[in-house]
């Protein structure tokens, strides 16, 4: 055997076992992930995605059949355990029932808070009823399962949350003021929790998804097809781009943006006003 074909054989036997222990790994739970919004779109990519990882999973939605039907496929072709909590999170009694999950099931490892709502007409043109809606999903759902998920993490000191929130957060003169307000909190709450939480062993992934083909926008009364085809991703693209952004230690991850330099240069900006953002005196152009 000439010394080439050794090496060959032996690399190929080496990524062979790397394949058999990736396998083996995925066969090891790596805990429970929780995913609100799991019915469809992005929250049904990150299932797939997560269970293929080595996640058992929770799903939670309010459609109950969407919610079975994707359990059976992924359990199928994954092996893992997934359970479904069929509940409404715009609701005391269904939010509480997932809140009580996440106080209770000490398996649970990490959080996906993706369930919501968009909209995408003026103020004149919205139902303030409809806003009230968004806002108790958007945001109210997604603080209340943050404060149930936080203490359990800390006391087991790990545990990954992610926040989906959206490009409107830092872009809202796009679509609906009132989605882009309750995108801007996530983003936020979630940048004060990587704060508050930064040497404590438990990771806070804050997602800014650009427009991803769901059925978001035929909820939002504004059909997908009316953006520029190279504006839109696939929800398969959104989540791979997030999972590899967790990966690679981003805190934050936009999955569209070529250069990581242009949001540590926005984020650079916003930090280079802090020092200046809270004085005595007031500033000299005020000044009579
Ligand atoms: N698509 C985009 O262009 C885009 C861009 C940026 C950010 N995002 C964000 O990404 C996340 C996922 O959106 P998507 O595009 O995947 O939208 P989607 O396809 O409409 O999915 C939304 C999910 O949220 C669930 N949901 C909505 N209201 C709920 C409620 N009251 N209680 C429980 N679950 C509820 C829905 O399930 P049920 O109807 O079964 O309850 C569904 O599973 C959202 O937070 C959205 O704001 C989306």
């Amino acid at each position: 055997m000439t010394l080439r074909s050794c090496v060959k054989r032996n690399n190929l036997r080496l990524i062979a076992s790397e394949q058999t222990m990736e396998r083996q790994m995925d066969k090891i739970s790596k805990g429970v992930a929780v995913i609100t919004g799991a019915s469809g779109g992005i929250g049904a990519v990150y299932a797939d995605r997560l269970a293929k990882r080595g996640y058992d999973l929770i799903l939670v939605a309010r459609n109950e059949e969407r919610l079975r039907h994707l359990a059976r496929g992924i359990s199928d072709q994954t092996g893992r355990a997934v359970e479904i909590l069929v509940a409404d999170l715009n609701d005391k009694t269904g939010l509480a029932s997932v809140e009580h999950i996440l106080k209770s099931n000490m398996q649970i490892t990490m959080l996906v808070n993706n369930a919501g709502i968009g909209a995408a007409g003026s103020l004149r043109d919205s139902d303030v009823e409809q806003m009230t809606q968004m806002a108790a999903v958007n945001v109210n759902a997604l603080m209340r399962l943050s404060y149930a998920m936080v203490p359990a993490f800390l006391q087991r000191g790990a545990g990954t949350i992610i926040n989906i929130a959206s490009v409107v957060a830092i872009w809202p003169e796009l679509l609906n003021g009132v989605y882009a307000g309750t995108k801007a909190f996530v983003s936020a709450f979630t940048q004060s929790l990587q704060h508050e939480l930064r040497d404590q062993h438990i990771r806070v992934h804050l997602v800014l998804p650009g427009a991803t083909a769901t059925g978001f926008w035929d909820r939002a009364g504004y059909p997908v097809s009316n953006l520029p085809v190279d504006a839109v991703m696939d929800p398969v693209d959104t989540v791979d781009a997030a999972l590899a952004g967790l990966d690679i230690g981003e805190l934050v991850t936009i999955p569209s943006l070529p250069e990581v330099a242009a949001w540590n240069a926005y984020e650079a900006a916003r930090k280079k006003l802090i020092p200046e953002l809270s004085r005595k005196a007031m500033a000299s152009r005020y000044q009579s």
